[in-house]
């Protein structure tokens, strides 16, 4: 079983998707690949979110396929069924996270409180999404836990772009990014790939990954 640690310190950029065609997700998964980013997470916000799990986890074996948006537990079995490594979630409920301890999936709980991050920590998740990032407080909110909170390590994720990821990554606590800003759903349905690409490339450049 994978560690949510490893997948995201290797991963430190990951592209959150929102697929409303499965015969987006090939093309979607090349151009990530081309371009270096070896995660992704997609979201279970649209009817074609399994299918798209399936057919990245099954065609793309170098890619790290997540299930995002994860909201209850019976989506859980049905996720690692279909391929998905890890799960992310905008929050917690403690059935999530019951059922993601019994089946082994590496998860990614979501947060935006102090008091939701202890418990989370005490629950056995020190690491974490922070969500909505840039509503809840951007950088200056998470660079204020550093100290209080030094055991959690966290990927925000909810208003990321070009201009402030790396304000995000230079923090001690925080072990990636997720966002949408370069995998936008326009992007997806234009079939802008080699946008897509160039934009993987430049992250990878400016961010590292254990892949480059
Ligand atoms: C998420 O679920 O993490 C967010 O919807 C991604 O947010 P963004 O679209 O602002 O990047």
């Amino acid at each position: 079983m994978d560690d949510i640690r490893d997948i995201l310190s290797a991963n430190r950029v990951v592209p959150v998707v929102v697929l409303d065609r499965v015969q987006d997700t090939a093309p979607l998964c090349e151009a990530l690949l081309q371009g270096g980013i070896h995660a992704i997470e997609v979201t279970l916000r649209t009817e074609a979110a399994m299918a798209a799990i399936g057919e990245a986890a099954k065609r793309f074996p170098d890619m790290i396929v997540g299930a995002g948006t994860l909201l209850n537990a019976n989506q859980i079995t049905q996720v690692m069924d279909l391929g998905a490594r890890f799960g992310v979630s905008p929050g917690s409920t403690p059935a999530l996270l019951e059922a993601v301890s019994t089946k082994g999936l590496p998860f990614l709980p979501g947060g935006s409180s102090v008091s939701e991050f202890m418990a989370l920590a005490e629950a056995r998740f020190p690491v974490q999404k922070f969500f909505p990032a840039g509503a809840a407080g951007g950088p200056a909110f998470l660079k204020s836990l550093a100290s209080p909170l030094a055991d959690i390590s966290f990927c925000p994720t909810g208003g990321i772009n070009a201009e402030n990821a790396e304000d995000y990554l230079a923090l001690p606590n925080v072990i990636a990014v997720g966002g949408s800003w370069f995998v936008s759903a326009d992007r997806i349905r234009n079939g802008a790939w080699p946008n897509i690409t160039n934009d993987a490339k430049n992250i990878v450049t400016q961010f590292g990954d254990a892949n480059s």
